[in-house]
């Protein structure tokens, strides 16, 4: 009897560890970035600020920002993003300057059939990364030039997906946003939002899992394609819409389709 208890009770325990499974990543490695188009003065995901937009912000893939909706873990963290290569492209491009970044997690990027952002714990991207940034791109805070291209070689500039390092940093002292106080923070609306100025990992300053707090609803995604299961309500700003559409235009243009 008391081994059947155990069993019960281990069972319980592991489910429970199953709901709550997101990337523990480590705070320095590799991941692949890609980008999106975030309108000036958008409040994404996080409900950070509307001049959060004005310096370099990302969004994060699903399983290591930590929620499936709203805010999480990965809100407001800062890294330092070095471009390395981009494999995708035949041949492969290595630039021979080195690009960086320092940005600020805003944004959460959804898993979605086999898009970049749907690594799980069990299963990296199609890169073989856990984590993929997608960087708000073109921006206003960031060099219409930033991404090196071959053009002559090529025939085009945007190579889509590059292979990256990441560093965490501190925010105050890296990120550009850091000195103007309306940039960091989160808007006013009163729960679903989260934008920890420098998160830490402490409890104090660094958001929970929303979709943890408030339960993963479930998937009533039909065959009308990916964007739809994106389709989550009750959150406080309209990230998703936004989202659908990226993923959308993305999957026309055939980009996405390796
Ligand atoms: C770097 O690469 C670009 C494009 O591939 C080329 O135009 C440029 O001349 C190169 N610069 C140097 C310093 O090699
Ligand atoms: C990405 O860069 C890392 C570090 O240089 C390298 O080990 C890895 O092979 C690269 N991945 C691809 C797909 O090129
Ligand atoms: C978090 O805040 C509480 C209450 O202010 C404080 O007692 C605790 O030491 C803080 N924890 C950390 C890790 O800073």
């Amino acid at each position: 009897m008391p081994t059947m208890l155990w069993l019960v009770y281990l069972l319980s325990v592991s489910t429970l560890a199953l709901a709550t499974e997101w990337i523990d990543y480590p705070a320095d490695g590799t991941a692949t970035l890609t980008h999106y188009t975030l309108p000036d003065g958008y409040i994404a995901s996080c409900g950070c600020t509307g001049d959060s937009t004005r310096y370099p912000t990302v969004a994060m893939s699903q399983f290591a920002y930590g929620s499936s909706t709203a805010y999480g873990p990965g809100c407001g963290r800062c890294f330092k993003i070095t471009l390395l290569n981009t494999y995708t492209a035949s041949p492969p491009f290595i630039p021979n300057v080195t690009k960086s970044v320092v940005v600020k997690v805003t944004d959460l990027c959804p898993v979605g059939g086999a898009g970049w952002c749907s690594a799980t714990p069990g299963k990296p991207n199609q890169g073989g990364q856990y984590i993929n940034f997608d960087l708000a791109w073109p921006s206003v805070a960031i060099p219409d030039d930033f991404f090196p291209s071959d053009e002559a070689f090529y025939g085009y500039t945007d190579f889509g997906v590059w292979n990256v390092t990441y560093q965490t940093v501190d925010c105050l002292e890296n990120w550009a946003g850091a000195k103007k106080a309306s940039a960091l923070g989160s808007v006013d609306d009163g729960s679903s939002v989260c934008c920890p100025a420098n998160p830490t990992g402490s409890a104090n300053d660094t958001c929970p899992s929303f979709s943890d707090d408030n339960g993963i609803p479930p998937d009533t995604a039909t065959s009308a394609g990916d964007a739809s299961a994106l389709t989550v309500p009750n959150i406080g700003h309209s990230l998703l819409p936004l989202y659908s559409l990226f993923v959308l235009s993305f999957l026309c243009s055939g980009y996405l389709v390796e």
